[in-house]
């Protein structure tokens, strides 16, 4: 399916003006040897020139020590077209000691990528790990200080280059609640407080947060970024992008509903992204499942593996990568491109009716009965419970049903009189105080928010 490469300088697909010179000197050599019909619409045969068909890049990590070798520099500058430093552009790397910055690791790979046609992709600001050791003994408003001084000078230094940066990497814990970390305990409002800094230090750059074990929708890993997400969302928090990790390595493996979470993060209205992919053994079957997923859903931007070569890989004993530690092509690199090439290879619209039920998470406003609206919004949420706020329009005088879905309960109520025709169904009715309301729902394990109707009397 692939053509046959046409050497290291066939990069047509690094922007509209090579491409547009490529173009010429495809044309011309055509006419000399006669081998593709004008206009025929060859397969690519590289990772990121395949994607480029559909507006979607292939990335993979890269290590600044790395970049004196000229057989893993061959393969990433034929082969990507984004690249996120491994490690340089951690704030371990750039922030050893507090307030003296140090871009060099970084520089260096931000120079070679787009010397070589390639977009970088900051990694990462706030951490609870990799932090310089001065940054470790911290706590409270120093902290918070130190967090935000780090933000505001790392990204002035990348003013204006960067296509994303993960602004926030890692935070929650496997059941849907907070991480525990020195950042934590600075308040539960550093991740949005470090967002707000980041676009106010760089409006030109996507703003991401990237996290591991957020690639199974019916997972609390996922539903708790999601409820930060889609809270951020309502109250104009400025967020552009999720960044899936998708370490199919350590035991996890791609999971069948990977797509429902792409399309679910992005029906909030932020690009999603697969940032960190490696798979156990380089499954052929997951490393295509993971593309064509990506490649379902609109706003699935781009993919990046976490190495070039299996030697590379963080985990080289599960030889997770697509190519061989002797650079050669493995079977799941033809996967990829095969799905890159022909999977759809133009951008659809998300899935809009997933049918699992689980799927279906938001119900953000359901006409009632009669002529009266309840609609439906994000409150706090914690790892157990989550709050939802009602707010009733249409109507005065209105009775609103809520079906909660097994096996979530609701365990409190407040502004209504309440009547509990079961343990999962809440019947509401104004109690003087006006139409906004609300519910704490106890979601064990189901985080599907409930069904509402209104009707008005
Ligand atoms: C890893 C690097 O690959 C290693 O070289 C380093 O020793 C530890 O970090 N999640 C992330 C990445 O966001 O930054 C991590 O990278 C892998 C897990």
């Amino acid at each position: 399916m692939a053509r046959t490469s046409a050497g290291p300088h066939s990069k047509w697909w690094r922007s509209p003006a090579t491409r547009a010179l490529a173009g010429v000197a495809t044309v011309a050599a055509t006419a000399a040897v006669l081998v593709t019909a004008p206009g025929a619409d060859a397969a690519a045969s590289t990772l990121g020139a395949a994607a480029a068909q559909s507006g979607r890049y292939f990335g993979t990590a890269i290590a600044a020590s790395k970049l004196g070798n000229s057989a893993y520099t061959t393969i990433a500058a034929r082969e990507f077209n984004m690249v996120t430093p491994e490690n340089e552009m951690k704030p371990d790397a750039t922030e050893p000691n507090q307030n003296q910055f140090n871009f060099s690791s970084g520089d260096q790979i931000y120079n070679w990528a787009v010397g070589h046609g390639a977009k970088v992709r900051g990694h990462t600001l706030a951490w609870h790990a990799q932090q310089p050791g001065w940054m470790q003994n911290m706590g409270g408003s120093s902290l918070r200080n130190a967090m935000i001084n780090h933000i505001q000078k790392v990204m002035a230094h990348y003013q204006g280059k960067l296509a994303y940066w993960d602004v926030v990497n890692e935070a929650f814990n496997e059941d849907g609640s907070r991480r525990s970390s020195n950042l934590q305990s600075t308040g539960n409002d550093w991740i949005e407080v470090a967002f707000k800094t980041a676009r106010a230090a760089d409006p030109s750059t996507k703003l991401c947060y990237n996290d591991y074990n957020i690639d199974n929708w019916n997972y609390g890993k996922t539903q708790g970024v999601y409820n930060m997400v889609r809270d951020f969302k309502s109250r104009g928090v400025p967020i552009d992008c999720v960044g899936l990790q998708a370490h199919f390595t350590g035991g996890s493996s791609v999971p069948s509903n990977l797509q429902t979470t792409i399309s679910s993060f992005a029906a909030l209205g932020v690009d999603v992204a697969l940032t960190e992919v490696d798979v156990t053994n380089s499954s052929t079957s997951q490393y295509a499942a993971l593309t064509q997923a990506c490649m379902n859903v609109a706003r699935c931007v781009g993919i990046t593996v976490w190495g070039v070569r299996d030697s590379d890989s963080w985990r080289s004993n599960e030889s997770p990568l697509l190519f061989d530690g002797n650079g050669n092509k493995k079977a799941a690199y033809n996967s990829v491109l095969n799905v890159l090439n022909s999977g759809g290879g133009t951008t659809t619209t998300p899935t809009t009716t997933p049918t699992d039920p689980t799927t279906t998470p938001t119900t953000p406003t359901t006409p009632g009965g009669g002529s009266c609206t309840a609609s439906l919004s994000a409150g706090q949420s914690w790892s157990d419970r989550y709050n939802l706020n009602v707010s009733v329009s249409g109507a005065s005088s209105w009775t609103v049903t809520m079906t909660v879905p097994s096996p979530a309960r609701i365990s409190a109520t407040w502004n209504i009189n309440a009547t509990w025709p079961s343990s999962q169904v809440l019947v509401a009715t104004p109690n003087g105080n006006g139409n906004n309301w609300g519910v704490t729902i106890q979601h064990n394990g189901n985080w599907n928010w409930p069904s509402v109707s209104c009707s008005s009397s």
